[in-house]
């Protein structure tokens, strides 16, 4: 157990241009020193399962708490919602949280006493590899020299994570050579998740060959080669019109082709590794794609979690040990650009499987951290859930109302920045600097704005590769 210090232990903002009007009712304090904590309840003064994010950089008359240190708590799961428009810090934010909750190779003061949760990241643009590494001075990379002086601003050194797994889709190049290959098992693949790919209704006559084939198929480990001899041998067939049947061979055998499928593909247990950062690198696959393996995996993860923490619970219960699979107590999940996988203008197989997952996951110790630059694009169920939020700056006004409908607190009222009043949210979010956000939870009265910590380990997405 370690406790909060009397004095942070990290730099201090210089800057201090927004002054906030909205006194604060509530938030979570901590006695000794000056720390804000968001995600969870003071209850003692430890810092036990809190991750280092960032500094409040706002002031606010009566109840100022600029520099105060901000932490999130890792205790519970959480569904954590970040927007923000290109370039504003989401995918910062996402190394940020990654970095605080696995282990490092190093002792760090951004997660001073936490059990290392694992991880699982739907990586849409193939940047987050660099977790592994620690920022370097002399590369040829000019953001990671000043990525180390501000880390010395801050007092903090530059670190990396210790265990990490990259996965990559088959035809796609390998580009660090330890990457693994990431494939789906056509029986992991339900007749809902068929028919949200190819646009088609469950009942509908697409809908109904596909069910009659997988329950054909069913308990065997098939490839989707099987799928399409059965549906295309006439003699299973009696009033399914030809046409229908032709139109779903010419689709199965597209995505035989990506070469995507393989009945001996990978098992979510692979992605369970404890105190592990799982990376899936998933840049090259059509979205689609990127949508179809989240929703496989998001559900087969929550079927899998669910089962283990309802036995542990019956074994707590009758004073018996557990002696059942052993596999890590939480799981976060983390996907960029998440419009792609989950939008809710289409069905999609991602969407309603992360509906499900969000619904039923708390209890199966999952979480899900979401980043979008599309916040109006985001299936609305999925966003019922969230009770974080960190929101950066945004420009469309349609993409700040979807945004701060889903604040789990209050809005700021009136705010004066460098000497100008602002009257309203929205133009407060447009004013955001990268890496400045304001963020919500139902623990704080209303928003507040914090300057999210620099990275420690290598940022991926400084420029465009
Ligand atoms: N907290 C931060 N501290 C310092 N720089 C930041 C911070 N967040 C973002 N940036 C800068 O902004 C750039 C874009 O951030 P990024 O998270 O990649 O944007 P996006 O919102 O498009 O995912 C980063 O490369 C970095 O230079
Ligand atoms: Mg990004």
């Amino acid at each position: 157990m370690t406790t909060f210090k009397s004095v942070s232990s990290f730099g201090n903002l210089d800057r201090k241009s927004y002054k906030v009007e909205d006194s604060i009712a509530q938030i979570e304090k901590s006695k000794k020193g000056k720390n804000i904590i968001f995600g969870g309840k003071v209850s003692s003064d430890t810092n036990d399962d809190l991750i280092y994010i960032g500094k409040v950089s706002e002031n606010c008359k009566g109840s100022d708490y600029f520099n105060y240190d901000t932490w999130l708590d890792t205790k519970f799961p959480h569904v954590i919602y970040i927007t923000g428009a290109r370039g504003s810090g989401k995918s910062f934010d996402l190394g940020v949280i990654i970095e605080g909750i696995s282990e490092l190779n190093e002792k760090s003061n951004i997660n001073d006493n936490i059990e290392p949760i694992t991880s699982i990241v739907i990586d849409t643009q193939s940047q987050f590899w660099t977790l592994g590494h620690k920022p370097k001075k002399n590369s040829r990379i000019p953001e990671n020299e000043m990525q180390l002086e501000i880390l010395k601003k801050w007092n903090m050194k530059e670190n990396s994570v210790k265990n990490i797994k990259i996965f990559i889709p088959p035809n796609t190049e390998k580009f660090l050579g330890t990457e693994e290959e990431i494939t789906i098992r056509p029986k992991d693949v339900l007749t809902e998740d068929w028919c949200a790919l190819f646009g088609q209704e469950v009942y509908s006559p697409q809908g109904h060959i596909i069910a009659m084939t997988l329950e054909y198929l069913d308990g065997s480990n098939y490839e989707i080669q099987d799928i399409i001899n059965y549906i295309s041998d006439e003699s299973n067939w009696d009033n399914e019109s030809e046409m229908s049947r032709n139109a779903l061979t010419y689709k199965f055998d597209d995505y035989r082709r990506t070469n995507l499928f393989n009945s001996k593909g990978t098992k979510i247990e692979d992605l369970l590794t404890k105190k592990t950062c799982h990376v899936l690198m998933l840049r090259d696959l059509r979205n689609e794609d990127k949508s179809l393996l989240t929703s496989i995996l998001s559900r087969q993860l929550f079927n899998k979690m669910g089962k283990m923490q309802t036995e542990k619970k019956k074994s707590a219960f009758l004073e018996k040990d557990y002696d059942g699979e052993d596999l890590p107590n939480k799981v976060w999940l983390f996907i960029d650009e998440a419009h792609v996988i989950a939008p809710n203008d289409a069905p999609s197989p991602g969407r309603k499987a992360l509906r499900e997952y969000v619904k039923r996951g708390r209890d199966a110790g999952l979480s899900l951290i979401l980043a979008t630059q599309q916040p109006s694009a985001i299936d609305s169920q999925i966003l019922s859930q969230v009770n974080i939020s960190i929101n950066h700056r945004l420009t469309f006004d349609s993409d700040i109302k979807a945004a701060t409908n889903r604040l789990p607190s209050k809005e700021i009222l009136s705010m004066s920045v460098n000497g100008q009043n602002i009257k309203n949210f929205g133009d407060m979010i447009r004013l955001l600097e990268p890496g400045n956000s304001f963020i919500s939870d139902s623990g704080t009265s209303r928003s507040i704005m914090i300057q999210i910590r620099p990275r420690i380990s290598a940022h991926g997405g400084y420029s465009p590769t």
